[in-house]
C-alpha cells in the first residue's frame, strides 16, 4: 500500500508567463508561508542570470541545477515554491515535489502566454524569431507533464488574487481531508 501524501507545502508548476511568481507571492502571504522561486535561487547561487547559464553551459546544466535544488525542499514545511516552467518535465522532479507538496499547475492559452511574455526578454527558450510558434510547440510537448499536477487552474480569466484564493481553499481542503 502506498503511504498517504503529505501536504506540507504548495508547488506551483506551469509554463513560462502563467504568473507562478506573482500568484506564489500572494499565496505565501495569505497562508503566512515562505515564498521561494527556484529560478531566483539558482541565479543567486550561480551569481548570474539564467540566460547566461543557458548560453555558457547549456540547458542540460541548468536542468541539473534545478534537479539538485528541488531535492533540498523535501524536508521543508510551510513553503510556496514557484518552479521554472520546464522543471516538471523531468519525472524525478515531479516525484520529488509530490513527496511533500500539493502540486498546482497554472494553465494559460498560448495567446495569453505570448501576450504576457512578449515584452520580457529574459527567457532563453523564447528568444526565437517566432515565439508564439515556440510556445505552441513547447506547451504541446509539456502538456503530459503538466497534466500530472494534483490541480490544474486556468488563469486566462482569473486575476492572480483570484487564483491564489482558489489555491488556498484547495490546499486547506486537502490538508483537512475534505
Ligand atoms: C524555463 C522557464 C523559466 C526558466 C528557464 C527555462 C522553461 O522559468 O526556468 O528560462 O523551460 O520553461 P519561468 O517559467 O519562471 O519563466
Amino acid at each position: 500500500m502506498q503511504a498517504p501524501r503529505q501536504y506540507h507545502n504548495i508547488a506551483l508548476v506551469g509554463f513560462m508567463g502563467v504568473g507562478k511568481s506573482t500568484v506564489g507571492q500572494i499565496l505565501a502571504s495569505m497562508l503566512d508561508f515562505e515564498f521561494i522561486d527556484t529560478d531566483r535561487v539558482i541565479e543567486a547561487r550561480e551569481g548570474r542570470r539564467i540566460s547566461e547559464i543557458f548560453a555558457k553551459e547549456g540547458e542540460g546544466h541548468f536542468r541539473n541545477l534545478e534537479t539538485g535544488l528541488i531535492r533540498e525542499y523535501e524536508t521543508r514545511q510551510r513553503l510556496v515554491l514557484s518552479t521554472g516552467g520546464g522543471l516538471v518535465v523531468r519525472p524525478e522532479n515531479l516525484e520529488s515535489l509530490r513527496t511533500h507538496a500539493l502540486v498546482v499547475c497554472l494553465w494559460a492559452s498560448p495567446s495569453v502566454i505570448h501576450e504576457r511574455v512578449r515584452h520580457q526578454g529574459h527567457r532563453p527558450l523564447l528568444s526565437t524569431p517566432d515565439p508564439l510558434a515556440r510556445i505552441h510547440e513547447l506547451l504541446e510537448q509539456r502538456k503530459p507533464a503538466y497534466q500530472q499536477a494534483d490541480i490544474l487552474v486556468g488563469v486566462d480569466f482569473r486575476s492572480p488574487q483570484e487564483t491564489a484564493l482558489y489555491i488556498a481553499a484547495s490546499f486547506r481542503r486537502v490538508r483537512h481531508g475534505g
